[in-house]
């Protein structure tokens, strides 16, 4: 079947920007009509029957892409399941996800990654990347098998939840992840510094008698791990990143031609560590929210190109598990369903263009993983269309996901995915 998305604002960094209508089919764009030449469906080579897509007045990308999902399965289903968080992802107009390797058992071996490959298959929503672990059983003693991961699916290795605490042991994880084709994605945390904190080390910390975890305990590792990567010559790509010491470390590490890219996540820049106190341990997740000064320097970030990607970290947590005392809690708050909204607003502030926003969260991503991406011709039909105007209440109690952990719930937002597209089948729609 032949389907034409028409009349919407096709939007793909760096090559195009216009109204067009696109011709899909086999699950691959077919061809571009910009807007007022021929008819889509008379297009030559035409096969019956035809569906056509209205996106008059809506914005069309290449398809979402969340590069940092915490999808539970194997092992923790009663957070979220492969389908549950796929549900999640596609209504919040992700096409694609990659599933960090924190399941039990960790994704350390290839008989996990050809499972969680083989289950997103059977849900048939967004596309999943697993991401294996670096080291066994996240454990940072033994390197996992990249050569066979990577045969298996994986598109990256990483431990995150956890720091590879040893420097030399992240030292030959790099040497063979660079030899394996894989990058590393780093969670940047010293151990010593941190301290069993509970959230930003400052006064908001010290007026509600919580341990704090100061700043440059994710910086101390940023940079090891950047001269780690100068010695290497590996990519290492610096997960959500939270403070503006991270941002200035990763900004020079880019001016001197280190292969460092880096993502931050929706929350860092849409809240602080005020939000504690409002939201309690549906604000805590690690690393913590931090001060206005580092939720500034995260939007600087995102402007000047230090920070390639915006990736959301869902984290979900059952209820019965964050209604317990805050240092207690675990660390974690989902994003797929509200991260778009407030993305948005990015737009809106004039942090960034919509193309720039397009790229932290579509072309940015598929560029760190080597992925295919974009709306051109014969690329998959990966799209995600696009209401810019839409203002609605975000509703935890309708998500998709099984856990409704978000400090944005009953938020006011402006902005939704009404249509989500992988390989040429819509697999979401907005009613
Ligand atoms: O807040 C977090 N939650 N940070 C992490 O690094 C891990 C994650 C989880 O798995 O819950
Ligand atoms: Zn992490």
């Amino acid at each position: 079947m032949r389907t034409i998305i028409k009349g919407g604002r096709v939007i793909d960094p760096g090559h195009m920007d216009g109204i067009c209508d696109i011709l899909i089919e086999n699950g691959r764009i077919l061809d571009l009509v910009p807007a007022g030449s021929r008819d889509g469906a008379a297009a030559p080579g035409r096969v019956e029957p035809v569906e056509i897509i209205d996106a008059a007045g809506k914005i069309v990308t290449p398809g979402l892409i969340d590069m940092h999902v915490h999808l539970r399965e194997p092992g923790h289903e009663h957070k979220e399941t492969i389908e549950s968080g796929l549900r999640a992802a596609v209504s919040g107009g992700f096409t694609a996800v990659c599933a960090m390797p924190n399941t039990s058992p960790v994704n350390d071996c290839p008989r996990v990654t050809e499972y969680i490959r083989q289950r997103a298959r059977a849900a048939g929503l967004a596309r999943v990347y697993p991401v294996a672990s670096i080291s066994m059983g996240l454990k940072g003693l033994t390197l996992s098998g990249y050569g066979g991961l990577k045969r298996a699916g994986a598109v990256a290795v990483s431990d995150d939840g956890r720091p590879v605490e040893d420097a030399g042991f992240m030292r030959r994880a790099m040497e063979c992840a660079r030899d394996s084709g894989l990058p590393v994605i780093s969670h940047c945390e010293e151990l010593s510094l941190a301290a069993g904190g509970a959230m930003n080390e400052g006064p908001t910390a010290s007026r509600l008698g919580l341990a704090g975890i100061p700043n440059v305990s994710e910086s101390i590792m940023v940079m090891r791990d950047i001269a780690l990567s100068e010695l290497t010559g590996a990519p290492v790509h610096i997960a959500h990143v939270s403070t503006a010491e991270s941002i200035r470390a990763i900004r020079e590490a880019k001016n001197r031609g280190v292969k460092v890219t880096a993502e931050t996540a929706p929350h860092y820049f849409t809240l602080t560590e005020q939000a504690v106190e409002d939201y309690g341990t549906n604000a805590k997740m690690n690393p913590p929210l931090r001060s206005e000064r580092d939720r500034q320097a995260v939007l600087e970030g995102l402007s000047d190109g230090t920070l390639d990607a915006i990736a959301t970290d869902h984290a979900p947590h059952a209820a019965s598990e964050k209604s317990v005392e805050f240092s207690r809690a675990p660390n974690g708050i989902i994003g797929l369903e509200t991260a778009l909204p407030l993305c948005l607003r990015l737009v809106e502030d004039r942090v960034l263009t919509l193309s720039g926003l397009i790229e932290k969260m579509s072309t940015g991503p598929a560029k760190i993983l080597g992925l295919e991406n974009g709306i051109r011709k014969n690329r998959p039909a990966d799209i995600t269309v696009i209401d810019p105007e839409v203002q609605y209440r975000i509703d935890a109690a309708r998500f998709r996901s099984l856990s409704r952990n978000t400090p944005f719930d009953r938020w006011r937002v402006t902005g939704k995915a009404v249509l989500t597209m992988v390989a040429g089948r819509v697999v979401y729609r907005w009613e």
